[in-house]
């Protein structure tokens, strides 16, 4: 067997949850590769509305795994906090859900140095959620990270204490002085938590699943617009969260990744500091944000709107290799007499349809297409035959220009608010 992924094409937040939520019951296993409690991801189902933050978003199907990958970073006081509401909620957490020994932790001065980093900067903040994913991934990096396995050994307290160390000395560099102590105690109780659950090799649990003929599914946090790599750098996260990213943070072989499923909204939002070409600062871009709830599901922040971005879009679907492409949102637009769709830049006097390197200091201006509006029906739509047909010439138009099948459409936020536009995705 091989491992499908499903990531985010845009700027984060295309609603990855939700789309995992209703794909989890055909696989056996659901696990996160990347990122950690900046991630948000909201499903919806039977009137009960979650966000999830570091936990896969397969957690809810009973006798589905999930796994929390090397490559996630740990904050063990949100964790405790979402292990705690999806206990309330009856989640039997103990026996489907299993921690990579090789993620890394961050620490309360992980948050803390993100805090000093991002006010150092002002006016150039990257807009971070200050969860201290930044720092903690430095730390992995630099050779100086504290992984979940450490836990499990008598030294932990001291390399833990001397870590600490190393962080005060930095944050006495930024002159960034906050007390520690409440959010250390949280963090204690979060390890003591950790010790107790299923801490395993997850490279070699994935891999044997595969071996077993087990499917496999890959949920993206982020979007690949915020890859660190190829996102809008300096304004993007610290870990890959594009395809590639699923190799080194579950340990699978590039040759054992199947189906990729790349996500994306009928429009567009970005949530923190940086480039955004089709960004609408007007009425329009408020009117999405109100009928989209645009608001972060992590920090509640207003989300920045604007219309779709196709030369960004064609990029992402290369960088991931994307073979299924899965639309959301579109009741959002529902109402619009007309859709406008960015097609090209025009970029240093010239009209291009590709992400130039630099469009921090130099300006893409979007190009666009302007397409007829559709209005959905008050009580819903059931059927991918009742899409109204502007509504389905806007997805051709897409497939057209995009060269990938758009095989569901969600119309909504909850689970049952979704249609297969390939009848292989009919439930
Ligand atoms: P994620 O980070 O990609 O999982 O997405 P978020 O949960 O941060 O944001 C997506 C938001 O849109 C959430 O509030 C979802 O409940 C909601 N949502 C998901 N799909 C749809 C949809 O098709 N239509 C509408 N109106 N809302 C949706
Ligand atoms: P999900 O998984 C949207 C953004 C932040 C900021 C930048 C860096 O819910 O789609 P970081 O905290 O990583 O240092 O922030 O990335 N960002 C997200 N935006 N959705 C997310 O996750 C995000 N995670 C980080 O707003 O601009
Ligand atoms: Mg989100």
């Amino acid at each position: 067997m091989k491992v499908d992924v499903l990531l985010g094409l845009q700027w984060g937040d295309e609603g990855k949850g939700k789309v995992v939520d209703v794909l989890a019951p055909r696989y056996d296993v659901i696990a996160r590769f990347q990122g950690g409690p900046n991630a948000g991801h909201t499903l919806e189902f039977e009137g009960i509305k979650h966000v999830l933050h570091t936990i896969p978003s397969g957690i809810f199907h009973p006798g589905k795994v999930n796994i929390i990958g090397n490559g996630v970073v740990i904050d063990p006081v949100i964790f405790k906090k979402e292990i705690d509401a999806l206990t309330a909620m009856g989640v039997d957490i103990s026996r489907n859900l299993f921690i990579s020994r090789k993620a890394h932790l961050i620490l309360p001065t992980h948050r803390m140095l993100d805090a000093a980093s991002e006010a150092i900067k002002g006016k150039a903040k990257i807009g971070s959620t200050l969860k201290g994913i930044g720092p903690a991934y430095m730390d992995k990096t630099g050779r100086n990270g504290l992984r979940v396995g450490d836990i499990e050994h008598a030294e932990f307290g001291a390399r833990y204490d001397a870590l600490v160390a190393k962080h005060k000395e930095l944050l006495s560099f930024y002159q960034f002085d906050r007390p520690l102590s409440d959010y250390e105690t949280g963090f204690m109780e979060g390890i003591q938590l950790l010790r107790k659950m299923n801490l395993i090799d997850s490279e070699y649990k994935i891999n044997d699943y595969l071996n077993e003929g087990r499917s496999v599914l890959a949920e993206g946090a982020q979007g690949s617009l915020l890859d660190i790599d190829f996102g809008s750098y300096p304004f993007v996260t610290s870990s890959n969260t594009i395809t590639a990213g699923t190799c080194t943070g579950l340990g699978v072989a590039p040759s054992k990744i199947g189906e990729v499923y790349g996500i994306f909204k009928a429009y567009c939002t970005r949530v923190g500091s940086g480039p955004f070409p089709t960004e609408l600062e007007n009425e329009t871009g408020e009117l999405i944000r109100q009928a989209g709830k645009e608001f972060g599901a992590t920090t509640g922040r207003p989300r920045r709107c604007g219309w779709l971005d196709l030369p960004a879009l064609k990029y992402t679907i290369m960088l991931n290799g994307v073979t299924k492409l899965i639309m959301t949102k579109p009741d959002v637009l529902s109402g619009f007499s007309s859709i406008k769709v960015c097609t090209h830049y025009k970029f240093q006097g010239k009209q291009i349809d590709y992400m130039p390197y630099d469009i921090v200091t130099e300006i893409a201006e979007p190009v666009y297409t302007e397409l007829p509006g559709w209005t959905l029906p008050e009580d819903g739509v059931h059927e991918i035959s009742d899409l109204p047909a502007s509504l389905s010439s806007y997805i051709d138009f897409l497939e057209a220009q995009l060269g990938v099948p758009v095989v569901i459409v969600s119309v909504g936020p909850d689970r049952s608010e979704t249609l297969a536009r390939d009848p292989e995705f009919a439930s």
